[in-house]
């Protein structure tokens, strides 16, 4: 394993990533970890990573001294590299010209770290700050036109800096120097792999379960789908998969969900069939907040029933994933026996309080993953690909793509005009490449004309957007000739629907959801 020290950079969890793709197991530890907490960790390199703050400010961040005596092989990066620098009594001061952006690593010194790194390779620099004299047995092994340190190197001690960020996708020779380090210098094999990974996760899960009973929320995601995989195969029948249907989801899509973990995988799912009281629940709300609430506090409701109905059960499994983990580092915790427990539930819907006699204990299987790793696992196990690539759908889903007041009726107009959406969105092959597509159903009327009749109907918008993260969007430049299909198969084939319209706002100033 490789830690890393995070300083607060907003690349640390990039960091593991990247080391994570050379099959080697990473994780992100807070800067104040000890050395001897280190040591216990075991792992067979540290890396420090970048951070806001200059070595010099007052209260900036330090590690603790003693890593530098641990043995174990450490790589700086950046503010990493100025405190190693500091800490060993070199000097970092303010530079004269900060570097931002590209640069070209010049290399001084072709082995060691920088093993086939491409003299005159692109480096990502981000740095206000420069190291101007190295520590005691230091060495340049690269600079740049403006950093006379841009890598260095302790060859003894295995001590290694760059002030350049090797992590980020614009390092061209970045990847090449993390496999140097983590293969070479810390000596580690490549052996995070699924497989080893779904072995160690299924032993994990026996030894914490015991005989006890496990509850798991079922959505017909990546995360909750690829739990209850990996459950089910580890305690069999002691797991309970509980699907609520709200009636909010796709055209077909809970019967399918249902039918693949029945038929294909043999994992029973309880089928909660609530749509009748999702519904009222939300009958004559048109604010989007309260309607929100509702849906969450229902949800919590319905699976609160079904608990009662079908427990008692000890766990909770969650599918709470690794960025989630480094963010709540240590909230939620029992002081008694330190174990995890659910005061909420983390479905999507991100709603409140679960009721006290109902919180359990966490199993969190996937807690050790990123995104991609999940979907990577979930491949492997065999989902298809219709749940590994799904693109994100809202907890509360066709809900808050109805402007306004829900009905059964225009429920039932937006998951056909939906469904057309997704068939030619297939069709022309760009699922993978747009964050979101997707049809909203606005709650007013205007004028048409078909055959000879006039039409008084509701109009659907499509929202197709690309996006990285869902944080910022653009309205995704799709051919006109598509737009076309979409528009005219729902204005023929979805009763009610006699207008279609494109929403050209990226985010921001819109929002991805209508609400
Ligand atoms: P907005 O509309 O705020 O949405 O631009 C950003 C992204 O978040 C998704 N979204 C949700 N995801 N539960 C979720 O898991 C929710 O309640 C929820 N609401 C919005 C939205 O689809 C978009 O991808």
């Amino acid at each position: 394993m490789i830690v890393i020290l995070d300083f607060g950079s907003q690349y640390s969890e990039l960091i593991a990533r990247r080391i994570r793709e050379t099959q080697v197991y990473s994780e992100v530890v807070s800067y104040r970890t000890t050395a001897e907490q280190l040591q216990q960790l075991n792992p067979k390199g540290i890396i420090l990573s970048g951070g806001p703050n200059s070595v010099y400010d007052v209260g900036a961040p330090q590690c603790d001294s003693q890593i530098w005596e641990l043995g174990i092989p450490i790589l700086g990066v950046c503010y990493g590299m100025q405190l190693m620098v500091n800490q060993l009594g070199g000097s970092v001061v303010r530079a004269e010209r900060g570097e931002y952006g590209k640069a070209s690593l010049l290399i001084d010194d072709p082995t060691d770290l920088l093993t086939n790194v491409e003299d005159g390779t692109i480096m990502w620099m981000s740095h206000g700050d420069s190291c101007t004299a190295l520590p005691e047995g230091f060495e340049v092994l690269a600079h740049t036109e403006n950093t006379s340190c841009a890598a260095i190197a302790h060859h003894e001690k295995k001590l290694y800096g760059v002030q350049f960020h090797p992590e980020v996708v614009h390092s061209l020779g970045g990847m090449a120097l993390i496999r140097n380090f983590v293969y070479h210098i810390c000596d580690c094999e490549p052996t995070w792999t699924t497989e080893a990974f779904v072995d160690e996760a299924i032993r994990e899960i026996r030894a914490k379960v015991g005989d006890k009973r496990v509850l798991l929320a079922l959505s017909g995601g990546v995360d909750s789908s690829t739990l209850a995989f990996l459950l089910h195969k580890a305690i069999g029948d002691q797991l309970t998969c509980v699907f609520i249907d709200q009636g909010f989801m796709r055209k077909l899509e809970p019967e399918r969900l249902v039918k693949l973990f029945q038929e294909q995988f043999h994992i029973p799912v309880e089928y909660v069939k609530a749509r009748d009281r999702f519904l009222a629940a939300i009958a004559g709300v048109t604010d989007p907040e309260e309607k929100r609430r509702r849906i969450g506090h229902e949800f919590i409701k319905a699976f609160e029933d079904a608990s009662k109905r079908l427990g008692p059960f000890d766990y909770l499994a969650q599918g709470t994933l690794y960025p989630d983990v480094i963010e709540s580092a240590d909230t939620n915790v029992d002081p008694k026996t330190g174990e995890r427990v659910a005061v909420k539930i983390k479905s999507h819907h991100n709603v409140g309080g679960l009721p006290k006699d109902l919180r359990f204990k966490l199993v969190e299987p996937l807690r050790k993953l990123f995104k991609d790793e999940v979907r990577k696992v979930g491949r492997s196990i065999g989902l298809p690909d219709e749940i590994v690539q799904r693109q994100p759908f809202p907890g509360p889903g066709l809900a808050i793509r109805i402007l306004g007041e829900v009905t059964e009726e225009r429920l039932e107009i937006l998951r056909d005009a939906d469904l057309i959406v997704r068939q030619e969105i297939n069709r022309n092959g760009i699922y993978n490449q747009l964050w979101q597509a997707f049809a909203v159903l606005l709650p007013i009327r205007s004028v048409g004309v078909m055959g000879d009749q006039r039409t008084y109907a509701y109009p659907i918008v499509l929202r197709l957007v690309s996006s990285e993260d869902g944080m910022t969007a653009d309205w995704a430049r799709v051919p006109y000739d598509l737009l076309e299909t979409i528009s005219n198969r729902i204005v023929n084939e979805v009763r009610g629907v006699n207008r279609v319209v494109y929403d050209i706002t990226s985010k921001p100033p819109g929002t991805i959801e209508w609400e």
